[in-house]
Parts: C-alpha cells; sequence; structure tokens
C-alpha cells in the first residue's frame, strides 16, 4: 500500500540592504535545505511548519496568511517507498533575527533570489525560490497601489463616498480573482472586502466551486462605501477604475468571477446580468458571470440561481 508523509516548513526571508533574502540550513552533505520536518499524528500543517523552524533555527515565525506552496517527491520512511508532501509557508523576520541552528545542521547562509537559483541544488527548492520571490513581488506592487488609493479621498473635491478604503484581500499570485461592486457597511467598518451577510454567502458559494476563500483574491469596482449602500456613480467608478485594473495586472488571475451587473457592465460592458450569468466568457481575460451573493441574501428565490452558477463556476474553472 502507498504511504504518504506529509511535511511542514517555513521559507523565511528578511530585507537585508533593502534587497529580499532568504533563510537556507547547510546539512551535513552541503546541500541547502529550509527548516522543515514531519508532521506529529493529529498535528495541523502550519503547526508543524512553525515547530520545526522554531526547533531548527530558534527563530519564531509568523507565516504570511495566503501564500502555501506544495512540494511532492517518493522518499523511503522504514525502509518503505513513500510519497513525501510538503507543505511550505513564508514568513518574514527582522534584519537582526538571531538565528541558531540545530544539531540536525552545520550552518546557515541567507541568499538572494539570484544567489540561491544559482547554489541550491533541487529543482522543486529553485521552484519554491522562484514563487516566493514573485509573490513577495507582487506584494509589494499591490500593498505600494493600496497606499496610493487609500489616499483617494483627500485629493478629490466633492467627494462623496466613505473616506475609509477596503482593500483587496487574496493571495497576490491568486488564479482566481472575485470583483463584487463596492463595500458596504460590515467592511466600511472593518476594512476589509465581503465580511457582511453577502461576504458569508460568498465563502460558502465558493466552496462549492471547489475554492477556499484563502485561495481566491476578491476586490470591487469600488473600494469605499457608498453611503446608504446606494450603487456607485460612472463618476465614482471611473476614480477608482484605475486601482481594478492595476490590481488584475498585477495579480494575473487565469479567471475572474464577475458578481452581478455593477462588475459586469464596467469589467463586460454588459447591461443584463439574468440573460448572460452562469457563462464563461474568453476576452481579454476569462471571466465567468454570475449575481451579486447580496442578491441572494436579499430575494430568497435567488440562492438556488446563484447555487447552480457556482456549480457551473466549478466545471469552467476544470476547463481553463
Ligand atoms: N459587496 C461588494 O460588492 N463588495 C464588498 O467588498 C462587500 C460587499
Amino acid at each position: 500500500m502507498l504511504k504518504f508523509v506529509y511535511d511542514g516548513g517555513v521559507f523565511v526571508y528578511s530585507y537585508r540592504a533593502e534587497k529580499r533574502h532568504f533563510l537556507f540550513l547547510r546539512n551535513g552533505r552541503g546541500w541547502l535545505d529550509i527548516p522543515k520536518g514531519h508532521a506529529e499524528k493529529g498535528e495541523r500543517i502550519m503547526d508543524t511548519a512553525l515547530r520545526e523552524t522554531k526547533e531548527e533555527t530558534g527563530l519564531d515565525v509568523v507565516p504570511d496568511r495566503f501564500f502555501r506552496h506544495s512540494l511532492a517527491y517518493w522518499t523511503k520512511e522504514d525502509g518503505q517507498r513513500a510519497k513525501k508532501i510538503v507543505t511550505v509557508f513564508i514568513a518574514e523576520v527582522p534584519q537582526a533575527a538571531n538565528v541558531r541552528v540545530s544539531d540536525e545542521h552545520v550552518g546557515y547562509v541567507w541568499l538572494s533570489c539570484e544567489d540561491a537559483l544559482r547554489q541550491v541544488s533541487f529543482k522543486d527548492t529553485k521552484e519554491l525560490v522562484m514563487e516566493a520571490d514573485s509573490y513577495l513581488d507582487r506584494k509589494a506592487r499591490i500593498e505600494k497601489l493600496n497606499r496610493e488609493y487609500r489616499k483617494l479621498p483627500s485629493k478629490v473635491k466633492g467627494w462623496d463616498l466613505s473616506a475609509n478604503f477596503v482593500a483587496g484581500e487574496g493571495p497576490p499570485n491568486a488564479k482566481v480573482a472575485v470583483i463584487g461592486q463596492a463595500p458596504g457597511r460590515s467592511e466600511d467598518a472593518s476594512g476589509r472586502p465581503f465580511v457582511g451577510r453577502s461576504g458569508q454567502l460568498l465563502t460558502k458559494l465558493l466552496m462549492i466551486a471547489g475554492l477556499r476563500r484563502e485561495q481566491v483574491y476578491i476586490t470591487s469596482v469600488v473600494q469605499f462605501f457608498p453611503p446608504k449602500n446606494r450603487v456607485p456613480s460612472d463618476k465614482e467608478i471611473a476614480l477608482c477604475r484605475g486601482f481594478l485594473y492595476r490590481q488584475l495586472d498585477i495579480i494575473k488571475p487565469r479567471l475572474v468571477v464577475v458578481l452581478g451587473g455593477v462588475a459586469l457592465k464596467e469589467l463586460l460592458g454588459i447591461g443584463e446580468i439574468m440573460k448572460v450569468h452562469g457563462r464563461l466568457m474568453k476576452k481579454d481575460r476569462n471571466y465567468f458571470i454570475t449575481l451579486h451573493p447580496a442578491a441572494a441574501v436579499r430575494i430568497k428565490s435567488n440562492v438556488p440561481i446563484i447555487e447552480s452558477d457556482f456549480r457551473k463556476l466549478k466545471g469552467a474553472l476544470s476547463s481553463l
């Protein structure tokens, strides 16, 4: 019978002379590795990763909320051939962080992305380096964009939306982006998109499509709450347009889920959602059209319609 072994690890990074460097541990054979090890019985893989990192480096780390990378390779466990699945998280530590290697390793080194790609031996470690580096580049670009757009209310005369900016949320390299209309009251208060009743429904609908909320990037056409929950005006949509498309250009999702009429008009120039929902459309990107979850929160007869759309979304995702 095929045996599986689960490992968890953390790819630790730090900024040295303003450049990102990754932490590698050197084993007795001279190979470079990352802190990782076996999951104990009943242990969550994130806890394994944190425990192993503490044991092998002495570092207490806080992992990035969205990054996950999986490696899989054949190994031998108790003399038996086994498939090892490694889940890797990433975590930043301050430049002054004090690394103390355990007796499992003979030393450590901080390497830039370019040096790491030259020095690591295994193909899957190189892939991890490239994915982590590209993820962190995109994350930094999104954060810069957020800083710029947060200031929008103070720059526009006669600003009529809330002054609270609700940034997009999710992995900056997500395969799927979800675009709503504008934040509601709960989002305005918390600063996070889709956390109110529509958001709770969205999380359940994504599960119908086989997606965890943490896997998708969630944002809206407008990032500021329109008072009394009114529909944002054309002028307000135009003011936020740059933010929407610049986010998509950074994330480069393979599929954009269009939630409701405002997003449909903005992204695809189509006016009648009831004629096109449940469809995959290929234009400059792949778009999947569905109702806004708020329409199903307000009108119960929309629930089976939106659920059926998300079942179709599951099919659309497998066809991409
Ligand atoms: N509805 C939206 O369209 N966007 C949000 O962020 C929240 C609710």
